[in-house]
C-alpha cells in the first residue's frame, strides 16, 4: 500500500538520520570526556612528579634521592594502571628508578613535559621536570609515567553518563516522530478508501473537504483527470452509437436489395436489385473504411507513431497522381501547384496521405463535371497544403461544424458518411496543424488548407519524435 510504505519511507529516514546524529554525538561526547579525564590525571602526575623533585638532596657534591624505600613503593602502588619513576643527572646518569621509561630531559628551569609514549608494550603518558642543582654542579631530571587505563575508563563512564540521557530523548523523539507521520497520513488513508471503495463508472469528483493543503492540489489533479476521462468516454459512447446508426442504413439496404434480388421475377428487376446491393454494400465498405481511418487518426492511437522529416511536395503529387483517373472520370480538370524545392514538414506519410485523399475525395465528389480542383503546396509564410475548387462552395454558416463527425450538408447527396472531414481535423492535430476552410480564390467554391507549424517547431518536433 503507498501510504504504508510512505509512513515506513519517513520513519527510515528519520531514524537514519537520528543513528548518524547520535553517532556523531558520541564522538564529540568520548573526545570532550577524554580531554577532562586527560587534566584530571595529568594534573595528578605533574603533582606527583613534583613531589618526587621535592626530595632531591645534595650531599658529598652529589645528587641524591631522599626517599625511603617504603615511601617508593607507597608512591608506585596503583590497583588499576602501572606506575614508574625515574631520576637521572646529567653527571651520573641514572641514579633511581625504571630504566625502561624513556628520558625526557628538558631545559633546567623546572617547568614540566607531558608526552604519551609506548613503553614495555604500553601506551604510558610521561611527565618530567628537570632542576639545576648548583651545589654539586649537576642538573637532575625527575620523571613519572602511569599507563592510560583510569584515563579512558573515566572516559568511558563520562560518555556512558552524557549518552544515556541523549539516547532516552532520542528515542522520544523517534516516537513522537512515527504518532505525527500517522497522524498526517491519515487523511491520506481515508483518501485511498475512499477512492478503492468507488465504482469504475463513478467519475463525480473526489470531495476535497477536511483535507491538508498538500493533500488537495493531488485530489484537484484527479478531480481533473476525471472529469477530462468521463468527458472522453462521453465522446466515445457518442460515437459508438452514432457509428452503429450510421451502419444501420447502408446494412438494411443491403438486406432489401438482396431480397429483391431473390424475388425478382425477371432478369431486369434482377439487376438493378443487384445495382442497389453493390452500392449499399459500397457504403458499407466506405463506412467501415472511414470509421478504421478515424480511429487510426485518434490522438492516443497514434501517439506511439513517429512524426519524421518529409517533403510535403513529393508527398502530396505522390497522392495526387493516383487520384488523377478519377478525375478525368468525372471531367474534372485536376492541377497541381507546388515550388521546385522541397517543402519540409515533421509528419506521418501515410496519416497525412489519408488526409490529402479525403481532401481530394471531397473536392472531385461534390463539385460537378467541368470544375476546376487544384491541389498546392506553400512554403511562405508556413507550410501549407490546400485543396481548391469552384463548386458549390460552403456557407459560412456551416464551416466549423463540416469538420464534426458524422455532419453532412443536406444536399450533398447519400454517398459519403460524414466522417472524411473529422478525419482531416483529427490528422491535422495530431501534426498541430490548423485546417480550415474558406471560400475559394476568386470568392468560388472552397479552398480546404492545412497549415503546418513554423519550421522552428518543426525542427524541435521533429527532434522531439
Ligand atoms: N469541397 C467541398 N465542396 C462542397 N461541399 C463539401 C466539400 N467538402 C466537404 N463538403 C461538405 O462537407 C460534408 C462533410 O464532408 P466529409 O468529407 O466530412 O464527409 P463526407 O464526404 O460526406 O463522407 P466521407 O466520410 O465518406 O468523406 C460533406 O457531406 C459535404 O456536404
Ligand atoms: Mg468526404
Amino acid at each position: 500500500m503507498a501510504e504504508s510504505s510512505l509512513r515506513s519511507g519517513l520513519t527510515i529516514r528519520v531514524i537514519a538520520a537520528a543513528l548518524a546524529l547520535l553517532l556523531l554525538d558520541g564522538i564529540a561526547c568520548y573526545r570532550i570526556a577524554a580531554h577532562f579525564a586527560n587534566l584530571v590525571y595529568d594534573r595528578w602526575l605533574i603533582d606527583s612528579t613534583r613531589s618526587l623533585a621535592q626530595a632531591l638532596r645534595v650531599s658529598d657534591n652529589e645528587v641524591r634521592i631522599d626517599l625511603p624505600q617504603v615511601a617508593l613503593q607507597i608512591f608506585q602502588f596503583d590497583a588499576v594502571d602501572k606506575t614508574d619513576f625515574r631520576v637521572d643527572t646529567a653527571r651520573r646518569g641514572m641514579i633511581a628508578g625504571d630504566a625502561a621509561l624513556p628520558l625526557m630531559r628538558g631545559e633546567p628551569d623546572g617547568s614540566v613535559q607531558l608526552q604519551t609514549a609506548t613503553v614495555s608494550g604500553h601506551s604510558m603518558r610521561l611527565v618530567a621536570t628537570t632542576l639545576a642543582e648548583p651545589d654539586a654542579r649537576d642538573i637532575a631530571t625527575v620523571e613519572v609515567g602511569e599507563t592510560l587505563i583510569k584515563r579512558s575508563t573515566l572516559a568511558t563512564e563520562i560518555l556512558l553518563a552524557m549518552a544515556a540521557p541523549q539516547l532516552a530523548l532520542l528515542l522520544t523523539a523517534l516516537v513522537f516522530a512515527w504518532l505525527a507521520v500517522s497522524h498526517g497520513l491519515k487523511p491520506l488513508t481515508a483518501l485511498a478508501s475512499a477512492i478503492e471503495a468507488r465504482g469504475h463508472d463513478n467519475m463525480t469528483p473526489v470531495p476535497e473537504l477536511n483535507l491538508p493543503k498538500e493533500a488537495r492540489v493531488l485530489v484537484s489533479k484527479i478531480n481533473d483527470l476525471l472529469a477530462r476521462l468521463e468527458r472522453a468516454m462521453l465522446a466515445q459512447q457518442r460515437f459508438v452509437a452514432d457509428a452503429a446508426h450510421q451502419l444501420r442504413t447502408p446494412l438494411a439496404a443491403v438486406l432489401l436489395y438482396a431480397e429483391r434480388a431473390e424475388r425478382a421475377a425477371d432478369p431486369d428487376s434482377e439487376h438493378q436489385a443487384l445495382r442497389g446491393l453493390h452500392a449499399a454494400v459500397a457504403r458499407a465498405a466506405r463506412l467501415s473504411q472511414q470509421l478504421l481511418s478515424l480511429a487510426r487518426a485518434e490522438p492516443d492511437a497514434a501517439a506511439e507513431r513517429s512524426l519524421t522529416t518529409l517533403d510535403l511536395v513529393s508527398l502530396a503529387r505522390g497522392v495526387g497522381e493516383e487520384w488523377i483517373p478519377r478525375a478525368l472520370e468525372r471531367n474534372i480538370d485536376f492541377g497541381f501547384l507546388a515550388p521546385r524545392e522541397p517543402v519540409t514538414v515533421a509528419g506521418n506519410a501515410g496519416l497525412l496521405g489519408e488526409l490529402m485523399s479525403n481532401l481530394i475525395d471531397n473536392a472531385l465528389r461534390y463539385c460537378g463535371p467541368r470544375s476546376r480542383v487544384t491541389l498546392s503546396v506553400e512554403a511562405h509564410p508556413a507550410p501549407t497544403l490546400s485543396v481548391e475548387d469552384d463548386g458549390p462552395g460552403i456557407p459560412a454558416a456551416e464551416r466549423e461544424r463540416i469538420f464534426e463527425r458524422f455532419y453532412r450538408l443536406a444536399e450533398s447527396g447519400t454517398e459519403g458518411c460524414g466522417l472524411g472531414l473529422a478525419i482531416v481535423k483529427e490528422i491535422a492535430t495530431l501534426h498541430r496543424a490548423a485546417a480550415r476552410v474558406s471560400p475559394g480564390s476568386d470568392g468560388r467554391g472552397s479552398r480546404f488548407t492545412v497549415e503546418f507549424p513554423a519550421a522552428v517547431h518543426r525542427t524541435e518536433r521533429a527532434t522531439a519524435a
